[in-house]
């Protein structure tokens, strides 16, 4: 593989794939939608930008000529600070995506990967979740020859409950005791660069440890030093409480359904990664997270 494209890489994810494959020597051409987002992903003469939005195929136009394979990283991000953009995650994550596969389709890219998310059940009764199946549907009738990663989620993800440890305050919706098993970004970034030589049409990219939600929100607080304080919202009164969400902003309310889904089903997956949360949240602490 000489060129990828890489959709997504000023994101927590991308960002990690990115380096990997300019580590490997890999010609690398990021997609993102202003400059500025595209330069965050990083500088070198191996790496090139192209400016497009999915949600406007137009713009997508000859963004994959000469590409060898697509690793798609790119969904409407999780981010609360990013909630000023109101693009739901089926405009992006199902629609979008689908339009990147179509412009990769029309140029002869051998390969797609295309990160989605793991979780069944309840998960896949959410928007969030069900935008990124629908578009793994789409993918496996493509005709392309692809790979999804199913991750679990990140620890970049968990970073705010150890902000909020940190501070004193711990948050759970029910019980908190639903399992999972979260996995270093840096481990998932390791299996979407691998997968382009891998066969296997889904490859899940949980972590080394299952804890349940209160024992990662313990974790925490012990790492920070501070003893813990957890305040537990009811899922039916959490409902309430966001419901009106969904007419001010949606992707809002699209997001807290996806946290109340995560409150009441277990979302354990297969491992791939062997770093460990305690280490990752030392980190935070230290200051020495990468
Ligand atoms: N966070 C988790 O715990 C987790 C767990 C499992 C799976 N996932 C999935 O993994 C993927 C990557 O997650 P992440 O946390 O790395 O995401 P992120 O940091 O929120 O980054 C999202 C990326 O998507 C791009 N993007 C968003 N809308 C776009 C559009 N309209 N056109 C082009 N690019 C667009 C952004 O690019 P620009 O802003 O540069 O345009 C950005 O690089 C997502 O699909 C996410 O759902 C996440």
């Amino acid at each position: 593989m000489n060129t990828i494209l890489v959709a997504g890489a000023s994101g927590v994810l991308g960002r990690l794939v990115v380096q990997q494959l300019l580590q490997r020597g890999v010609s690398v051409r990021v997609l993102s939608r202003t400059v500025a987002r595209a330069s965050s992903a990083g500088t070198n003469d191996r790496l090139t930008q192209v400016i497009a939005d999915l949600t406007r195929p137009a713009s997508l136009t000859g963004a994959c000529h000469s590409v060898d394979a697509v690793i798609s990283c790119a969904g409407a991000s999780m981010n609360m600070k990013a909630m000023g953009d109101r693009t739901s995650f089926t405009a992006v994550d199902l629609h979008g995506n689908d339009a990147l596969l179509q412009e990769a389709k029309r140029s002869g890219v051998r390969k797609f990967v295309y990160v989605s998310v793991a979780g069944e059940g309840p998960y896949e009764a959410t928007e969030y979740v069900r935008a990124h199946r629908q578009f793994e549907e789409r993918l496996a009738a493509s005709g392309i020859a692809y790979s999804v990663v199913r991750p679990a989620g990140f620890y970049a993800f968990l970073a705010e409950i150890f902000a909020m440890a940190r501070q004193g305050r711990g948050f759970i919706i029910g019980d908190g005791s639903n399992r999972t098993n979260p996995v270093h970004e840096r481990e998932v970034a390791l299996a979407c660069v691998a997968a382009l030589e891998r066969s296997e049409s889904m490859i899940q990219a949980g972590g080394p440890e299952i804890f349940t939600r209160r024992q990662i929100v313990e974790l925490a607080f012990r790492v920070a030093g501070r003893t813990p304080s957890i305040i537990s919202v009811p899922p039916a009164l959490f409902s309430v409480m966001t419901s009106p969400l969904r007419l001010i902003n949606p992707r809002i309310h699209a997001l807290l359904d996806f946290g109340k889904a995560v409150s009441t089903a277990d979302a354990v997956v297969p491992v791939y990664g062997t770093e460990r949360l305690e280490g990752y949240f030392t980190a935070l602490r230290d200051g020495s997270a990468v």
